[in-house]
C-alpha cells in the first residue's frame, strides 16, 4: 500500500472515530434552536451579542495557542508540523477584535431599533463562561503535554464547525433579522469564507501527523472531541443567555419589537 493511501485510510479512521462527538456537538450545541424556523427574532439577536461578547475569550489567545502549540511541537521534533502550526498562527491574529465590533454594531441596531438601551459595555464586561475556561485549559493542557500536535485536532474540529455550520447560521440570520444583519456579522461572515482553506490545512496537517505517528489517534480523537463538547456547551450557555434575557425583558413589560 502506498504512503498516501495509508495516510487517506488513517484519515478516514479518525473521521469515522471522531463522528459521535460531532453529532453529540449537533444535539448539545443549541444548534438545532438556533436553526428552527420559529426561532424568535429578539432571542437570536441576543444570542448574536452574547457569542461575540463572550466570544472575545475563546478567541483572543487562538493566535498565541496555535503558535506555542506549534513551537512546543518543534522542541519535540515533531519539526514540520510545528513549523506549518506557526505559520497558521498568523492567519489568526487579531480575530477576537472582530466579535468586540460585532458586539458594539449588533447593540447600536439594537439600540436604534429596541427598547430598552442595551450597552455595549456591559455585554463585553461580563465574566468569563464556565466553558470558555475549560477550553481555555485545554488548549493550555495540549500545549504542555508530550502531544501538542493535537492542537492540529482541535483547530480542525473547531474551524471544521465555521464550515458545518456557519453558512446555514448567516442564512438564518437573514431569513430571521433582515439581510443587513450580515454588516453586523463581521466575524461570522469572514469564518465561513477563511475557514474553509484553514480547514483543508487542518486535515492536510492531520493526515501527515496520523502518517507518521498512527499512534497519535486515540489522542487526535479524544481531543478534538473534548474540544468540541466544550464549544458545544459554550454555545449552549450563550443561547440559554439570550432566552433568559428575553424572559426579564418581558417580565419588565418590553416586549414590543420595530
Ligand atoms: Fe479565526
Ligand atoms: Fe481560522
Amino acid at each position: 500500500m502506498s504512503q498516501t493511501t495509508v495516510k487517506q485510510n488513517l484519515y478516514e479512521v479518525y473521521e469515522s472515530k471522531i463522528q459521535s462527538a460531532r453529532t453529540r456537538f449537533g444535539q448539545n450545541s443549541g444548534m438545532l434552536d438556533v436553526l428552527a424556523p420559529d426561532m424568535e427574532p429578539i432571542v437570536l439577536e441576543l444570542y448574536f451579542i452574547y457569542f461575540n461578547a463572550l466570544g472575545v475569550a475563546m478567541t483572543d489567545s487562538v493566535e498565541d495557542w496555535i503558535r506555542r502549540a506549534g513551537e512546543r511541537c518543534q522542541e519535540l521534533g515533531f519539526t514540520e508540523i510545528g513549523e506549518l502550526l506557526c505559520k497558521h498562527a498568523q492567519q489568526e491574529a487579531g480575530h477576537h477584535l472582530m466579535m468586540i465590533e460585532d458586539t458594539r454594531t449588533l447593540v447600536n441596531r439594537w439600540n436604534e431599533l429596541r427598547t430598552p438601551k442595551l450597552d455595549a459595555q456591559w455585554f463585553l464586561q461580563l465574566p468569563i463562561a464556565q466553558s470558555t475556561k475549560y477550553y481555555r485549559q485545554l488548549h493550555e493542557d495540549v500545549i504542555a503535554s508530550e502531544a501538542p500536535f493535537a492542537q492540529v485536532a482541535i483547530e480542525y474540529e473547531i474551524e471544521g464547525l465555521s464550515v458545518r455550520y456557519g453558512s446555514q447560521v448567516l442564512e438564518q440570520a437573514k431569513k430571521i433579522l433582515g439581510s443587513n444583519i450580515t454588516e453586523n456579522l463581521s466575524f461570522m461572515e469572514e469564518h465561513v469564507l477563511v475557514d474553509v482553506g484553514h480547514t483543508q490545512l487542518n486535515a492536510k496537517l492531520l493526515k501527515k501527523l496520523l502518517g507518521e505517528n498512527p499512534e497519535s489517534m486515540r489522542t487526535l480523537v479524544k481531543i478534538g472531541g473534548t474540544a468540541l463538547d466544550t464549544y458545544a456547551s459554550f454555545l449552549n450557555h450563550c443561547l440559554s443567555l439570550a432566552k433568559t434575557h428575553w424572559e426579564q425583558l418581558k417580565q419588565e413589560g418590553f416586549a414590543t419589537t420595530a
